[in-house]
């Protein structure tokens, strides 16, 4: 696993769709994204396969429960292979130190583990009447890195614009892997703030998630150098 990557979000419904997709790039193995679509349609077979193939594997499933259950589920996770997982830091501290210590392998490595902070789907106006949060957004984005960096976590899924806030607050080595990236020239889709991928890099990003911009490519493996050559 490199320091600094671009990630592919792979949103497909099958396995199938996945590996027509992964056809498009012959040798290469570029670093890949499995969410909840894809695993909940295929299972944990999905992670094997391709981590068989050669790739790198973030497995974006997002945990959240009591501490028990969340570390006995990364232990599952952490045997299929995968580099990167994730939880809901608002599971608590508590949470996040029993997923560390579900994730540790027989040999001593482990996944990272990064932690959602606050949805981007969720604003202040909704933060404040549903959960009750009155904070700023900012603010509780930053408070929540904080508590991951303390129960021992990787780093965070945030927004390329927060990268830099996140490293000041939780030092330089903590992980901003971020989403809602875009060619200058390309289509936002329903992202609302994005960023192309070297501004991503000069804000600080490590690693980017690229979806669309890739999987909807006419040439998806040229599109993915793009990202690379833009980002490193
Ligand atoms: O297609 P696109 O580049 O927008 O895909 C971005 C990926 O990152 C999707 O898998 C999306 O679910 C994920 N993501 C996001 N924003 C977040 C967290 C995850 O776009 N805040």
């Amino acid at each position: 696993m490199e320091n600094r990557d671009v990630i592919i979000a792979c949103d497909f419904a099958s396995a199938e769709e996945t590996l027509r997709f992964l056809e498009k790039f012959e040798n290469e193995r570029p670093f890949l994204k499995i969410g909840m679509e894809l695993y909940y349609a295929e299972g944990p077979q999905i992670v094997r396969t391709l981590k068989e193939r050669g790739h790198c594997v973030f497995l974006d499933l997002k945990l959240h429960d009591i501490p028990n259950t969340v570390k006995k589920a990364m232990r599952v996770l952490s045997g299929l292979g995968a580099d990167i997982v994730n939880l809901h830091a608002a599971g608590t501290r508590a949470m996040m130190e029993a997923a560390l210590e579900g994730l540790v392998r027989p040999d001593g490595s482990r996944p990272k583990l990064i932690a959602v902070t606050q949805l981007t789907s969720t604003d202040q106006a909704r933060m404040e009447q549903e959960l009750l949060i009155r904070e700023p957004i900012g603010e509780v984005v930053l408070h929540y890195a904080r508590n991951a960096k303390a129960a021992g976590l990787d780093g965070v899924v945030c927004s390329p614009l927060e990268a830099g806030m996140v490293h000041k607050a939780c030092g330089k080595g903590f992980l901003a892997v971020t989403p809602g990236v875009r060619f200058s020239d390309g289509d936002a889709g329903d992202q609302k703030r994005v960023t192309t991928p070297a501004r991503a890099r000069e804000l600080g990003s490590d690693f980017i998630v690229v979806g669309r911009p890739i999987t909807q490519a006419e040439d998806p493996s040229e599109a993915w150098q793009r990202c690379l050559r833009e980002f490193r």
